[in-house]
């Protein structure tokens, strides 16, 4: 790992700052609103090396973020399974496949999600020396909830699964960490330096199913890929959990980075998570601007002052998120205050 990147020297815990924005290449760019006019599709971007390193590159040359995030999307993984994805208005649609049948995720799985290193391989031809590259994946809990619904139910009917049928729940969740450790380790060969993992729906869980499915495959996974890349870090983002849940995700799953959502106090994060902290900032207050983007990030400015820090929003960028309010955040992060 390559210590002269910022991002990287944060993740070695020295105590600078780093900036970058989930979901940075997205609807918000006009550049990306012109790529994906011109490519026809959302999906046909992920699947496209040159077109996905294109949208990758398009926030870095805008604002020279400490790091690039692949252009990709978490439903890659059931797509390339054997559930074709379609994005709607109302947000992605999953085909569904007979549940019951076992899911495998084999070479031809893997095979799928070639261009995704591809991309990767691509984006560090043209990344400049200073500039991290992240690889992601979502996370077996929140692939299972858009794989039982086919769409996004608010884990409704993966939760009715993993109650009335917890074996085969089960099965499906060890398959999800088989092939999303996979995709991992591969996009870190591929060239990424660190990768994030996303567990959107892990918010509105009981305890139990939590630590089954959040806590349990959250483990596997991290120990899989620290095995298999040794000093390969994984930033965690368990979305809505608990205190207690991001208390038990920080000291049981052995993730390196912990990306907290909006709702987490960033006091309460500093005094009682010992790992390294990203985010929180409202993506609200991001489109606001002004008063309520300094307050937002003077308070974790203050909470976070004297240890590394990875300055990020508490979920993904939104589409109505004026140019320039981006571009003061970074000055801010960039002045330390
Ligand atoms: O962070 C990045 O810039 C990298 C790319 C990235 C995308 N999606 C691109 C994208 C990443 C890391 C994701 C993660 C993702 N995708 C999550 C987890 C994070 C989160 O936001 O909770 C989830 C749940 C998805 C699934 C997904 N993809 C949904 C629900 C949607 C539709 C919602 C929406 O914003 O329209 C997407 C589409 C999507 N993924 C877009 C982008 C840039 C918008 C595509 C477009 O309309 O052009």
């Amino acid at each position: 790992m390559k210590e002269d990147v910022k991002l990287n020297a944060v993740l070695n815990e020295k105590p600078e700052y780093a900036v970058w924005i989930m979901r940075q290449a997205g609807r918000y760019l006009p550049e990306y609103r012109a790529l994906r006019e011109k490519a026809g599709s959302f999906w046909k971007i992920c699947f496209d090396p040159k077109l996905a390193a294109e949208a990758t590159l398009q926030p870095i040359k805008r604002f020279g973020f400490d790091a690039a995030i692949i252009f990709s999307d978490i439903l890659t993984i059931p797509d390339a399974l054997g559930f074709p994805v379609i994005f709607e208005k109302t947000g992605p649609q999953l085909e569904a496949l007979d549940l019951s049948k076992p899911i495998v995720f084999d070479q031809k799985a893997l095979d799928r999600l070639l261009p995704v290193y591809e991309a990767i391989n691509l984006v560090r031809t043209k990344l400049d020396a200073k500039t991290a590259l992240l690889g992601f994946a979502g996370a077996p809990w929140t692939l299972a909830c858009y794989m039982a619904a086919g769409k996004n139910d608010e884990g409704k009917a993966a939760k009715f699964w993993a109650y009335r049928n917890a074996e085969g729940f089960s099965r499906l969740i060890d398959t999800l960490v088989e092939g999303i450790a996979e995709h991992l380790i591969a996009q870190l060969k591929a060239g990424a330096d660190a990768v994030q993992l996303f567990d959107s729906m892990a918010g509105g869980m009981a305890e139990p199913l939590f630590v089954q499915y959040v806590v349990r495959p959250t483990k596997k996974i991290v120990a899989r890929v620290h095995a298999t890349v040794p000093g390969a870090k994984v930033i965690g983002f368990p979305r809505g959990a608990t205190l207690r849940g991001y208390g038990m995700y920080a000291e049981q799953t052995g993730i390196d980075v912990m990306s907290l959502d909006t709702a987490v106090p960033i006091t309460w994060a500093t005094a009682n998570l010992s790992c390294l902290l990203q985010g929180n900032l409202d993506p609200l207050a991001l489109v606001a601007g002004g008063e309520a983007l300094e307050v937002g990030m003077t308070r974790i400015l203050d909470a976070v002052h004297g240890r590394p820090h990875i300055f990020n929003l508490g979920h993904g960028i939104l589409p109505e998120t004026p140019i320039e309010n981006v571009e003061k955040f970074v000055s801010l992060v960039r002045s330390g205050g």
